[in-house]
């Protein structure tokens, strides 16, 4: 099928990387001229492990191509997927103004009949207005549009094989027309038919995605009230670790018995700094606004927000109280993105925490293995490193804010006898305490005895 994609974003350019993978012709288009000029020239402007495998793969077979000229995308399509920014307005409701815009351009650039669908997060009933927008600016063309929600549930760092080998795949539509042709979309991944770019031996084995069917307000819910839904286990997970430090019991010990039990589950109960990105923090407010206006008091999410934000306070009584004061203390900083394996620092608690720290008077030194360049935009006063271990060296205490890989697998003993001070406070529980301990740090985590 011919594909548009508008906006190219993590959502949009895996989206549009992954349709055209599975053998669809897409074409991108951005309002952002100079991403469109890097993907142009064979450039990736985020980091997203396998897009570095379909970007060019699709491109070469002719299957993907970028347009700065959003008309140029909009015409080459019969689906088009909205994946523009829903960024939090100051009173934490959804900024739908990209959706508008782009409801506009459609509508007025459109010069046959499209399928438009949301991939982009929005409240529930922006659907209906979407709908509305395009009726109403294509009332010259009098082209004919028909509007579907496709949520999508992309985990930044695994965004490509969630996309490939999605649990389940949400459509919400008004008539059979749109389901159809939104089935023959994800034909390939339903079935399996692609040649798999990210697994060397093909698709993993497991059962095929489910495939839902709904209306297109149950869709936009689903996507809220899933995210919403995550950020409240984690923020439960990180009360209960702040009650096992009190009682003496291990945080591990206790979601893990917990999570065998499959009406809980074991993810998203890892205790720590808490949650951050552009996708849990932003839908999660948003979605008690949405819920205020339709008149239902959604305290608990509000509870779970405030616990997420006393995260940094936390990890700072920790750091108080093993460091005294914090002014003029050499500190290392491990981990910048808000989760591993992305250079995404949007709404980071690693970076509230760097700002903190500097605020405070502390001399930072930070690492991550992706995020630095976009870290150091935001935050210029930090002295960036190219290792861990040159962020440990002379440190007074090492922070842990993301758990990448890489840093589970560090030369403790080198980095011990580096430091100023052998402290390490670990934000993601990354390490063993007792393991610590034996090669000679002293060593805090959450919920956990240190
Ligand atoms: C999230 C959802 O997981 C996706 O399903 C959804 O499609 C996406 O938002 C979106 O709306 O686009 P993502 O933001 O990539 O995906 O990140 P998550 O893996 O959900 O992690 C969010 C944050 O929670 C990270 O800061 C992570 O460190 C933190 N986290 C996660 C915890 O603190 N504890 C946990 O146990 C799990």
């Amino acid at each position: 099928m011919k594909i548009s994609v508008i906006g190219t974003g993590y959502v949009g350019l895996v989206t549009g990387a992954c349709l055209a993978e599975i053998g669809h012709e897409v074409v991108c288009t951005d309002n952002d001229a100079a991403k469109i000029k890097t993907l142009e020239s064979g450039g990736i402007p985020i980091y997203e492990p396998g897009l570095e495998k379909v970007i060019p793969k699709a491109r070469k077979e002719g299957r993907l191509s970028f347009r700065a000229n959003p008309a140029d995308a909009i015409g080459a399509g019969d689906a088009i997927f909205i994946c523009v920014g829903t960024p939090p307005l100051p009173n934490g409701d959804a900024d739908l103004s990209a959706i508008d815009h782009v409801a506009r351009l459609v509508a007025t650039e459109a010069k046959s009949p499209k399928l438009v669908i949301e991939k982009s997060t929005v409240p529930a009933r922006t659907g209906q207005e979407l709908k509305r927008a395009l009726s109403v600016y294509s009332r010259k063309s009098n082209v004919k549009f028909h509007v579907a929600s496709n949520p999508e549930f992309l985990r930044e760092g695994t965004a490509v094989e969630d996309f490939l080998h999605p649990d389940r795949i949400v459509v919400g539509v008004e008539d059979e027309a749109a389901e159809k042709q939104l089935k023959e979309i994800y034909r390939p991944v339903l079935e399996r038919t692609f040649t798999c770019p990210v697994h060397a031996t093909g698709c993993p084995d497991g059962p095929a995605p489910a495939w839902l069917v709904t209306t297109i307000n149950s869709a936009e819910l689903i996507k809220h009230a899933s995210n919403s839904f995550l950020a409240l286990k984690i923020s439960y997970a990180n009360m209960v670790a702040d009650l096992a430090e009190r009682l003496g019991a291990d945080i591990g010990e206790v979601v893990r018995a917990m999570g065998m039990d499959p009406r809980i589950g074991p993810s998203f109960l890892s205790a720590g700094l808490g949650f951050g990105g552009f996708c849990l923090p932003k839908d999660l407010q948003a979605f008690v606004h949405l819920a205020e206006r339709s008149g239902v008091d959604f305290a608990m999410l509000r509870e779970a927000e405030k616990i997420n934000k006393g995260r940094i306070d936390r990890f700072f009584e920790k750091l108080r109280e093993a460091l005294w004061v914090i002014r003029d203390k050499r500190v290392g900083v491990l981990g910048l993105a808000f989760k591993p394996n992305t250079d995404d620092i949007r709404f980071a608690p690693a970076i509230d925490l760097v700002e903190r720290l500097l605020v405070e008077g502390a001399r930072v030194r930070a690492y991550d293995p992706e995020a630095m360049e976009r870290a150091r935009a935001v935050l210029p006063k930090v002295d960036y490193v190219k290792s861990a271990y040159e962020a440990a060296k002379d440190a007074e205490a090492l922070l842990i804010a993301t758990e990448w890989d890489e840093f589970r697998k560090l030369d403790w003993e080198k980095i011990r006898d580096t430091m100023a001070r052998p402290l390490i406070i670990d934000g993601r529980n990354l390490l063993s305490p007792r393991d610590m301990k034996e090669r000679g740090f002293e060593y805090r985590s959450f919920g956990r005895p240190d």
